[in-house]
């Protein structure tokens, strides 16, 4: 994949602009940074603090040929490639299923894809917020989340992050691809995940609260949560609310 890099000072959101841009028929592999966000989005309508260069705010554009059923693997291709990036700076990250990168139980990473037509075809935008510093958190998130620079005690140069973050998205972007790509994305995931399988968790799925033990993951991504009464619940990344995992 060619990677071609549009830089801005400030944008409401690089979700939003690479959206606009794939609608105006940009190719796949553009990718929006921008120094700071003013109204920077995370899922289910949250926002995400962008402060000037506290983070990295990265769109791509993708156009992947792939049923509808099988775009939540998007996520997590991604997730496998942010997990890997963040290992090369010496860390352990764990995903916390779908999209949360997490070091030491706390989220260092979030990642937010947005579907729209255009004229090529459907594009998925996948737009990865890694937090380089831990200025921005408001006091709510202090204890929730951390930043490369609290886990490794420096600030990573931020070009070094983006040539890893590119070799990392376009390998597992290739492999997802592939023949077999979908069973190997699924197999890729399940090895960084400590969520995969055997974790007690709570989950709101739509208007229900589900509590069980995960119990892999569907084809399609899809998590399966085996309940105490033996039914397994499988939860779709569009109608999760908070998972987490219950205290042991
Ligand atoms: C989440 O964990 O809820 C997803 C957060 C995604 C944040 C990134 S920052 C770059 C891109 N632009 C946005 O407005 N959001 C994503």
């Amino acid at each position: 994949m060619r990677f071609s890099l549009h830089y801005f000072d400030s944008l409401d959101s690089t979700n939003t602009k690479a959206l606009e841009m794939a609608r105006a028929g940009s190719d796949e592999g553009t990718c929006v940074i921008a120094r700071q966000q003013t109204a920077g989005r995370g899922r289910l309508g949250r926002r995400w603090e962008s402060p000037p260069d506290s983070g990295l705010y990265f769109s791509i554009i993708l156009y992947p040929r792939l049923a509808s059923a099988f775009m939540p693997l998007i996520t997590l291709m991604t997730g496998i490639a942010v997990s890997d990036t963040v290992a090369e700076f010496g860390l352990k990250p764990d995903i916390k299923w779908v999209n949360d990168i997490l070091v030491g139980e706390k989220k260092i990473c979030g990642i937010l894809a947005e579907t729209t037509d255009t004229p090529r075809g459907p594009a998925v935008v996948v737009g990865i917020g890694i937090n380089i510093d831990d200025t921005g958190f408001p006091p709510e998130l202090a204890g929730s989340a951390t930043s490369i620079e609290a886990e490794t005690g420096s600030r990573p140069d931020r070009d070094a992050l983006i040539e890893i973050l590119f070799k990392s998205i376009a390998d597992a972007y290739e492999r997802l691809k592939g023949a077999d790509g979908a069973r190997l994305t699924i197999d890729n995931w399940q090895q960084r995940s400590s969520y995969s399988e055997g974790k007690e968790v709570s989950v709101i799925n739509g208007n229900e609260i589900i509590e069980g033990t995960t119990d892999g993951l569907e084809k399609n991504g899809a998590l399966r949560v085996l309940k105490a009464n033996g039914e397994v619940a499988i939860i779709h990344a569009g109608d999760v609310g908070r998972l987490r995992a219950l205290p042991k």
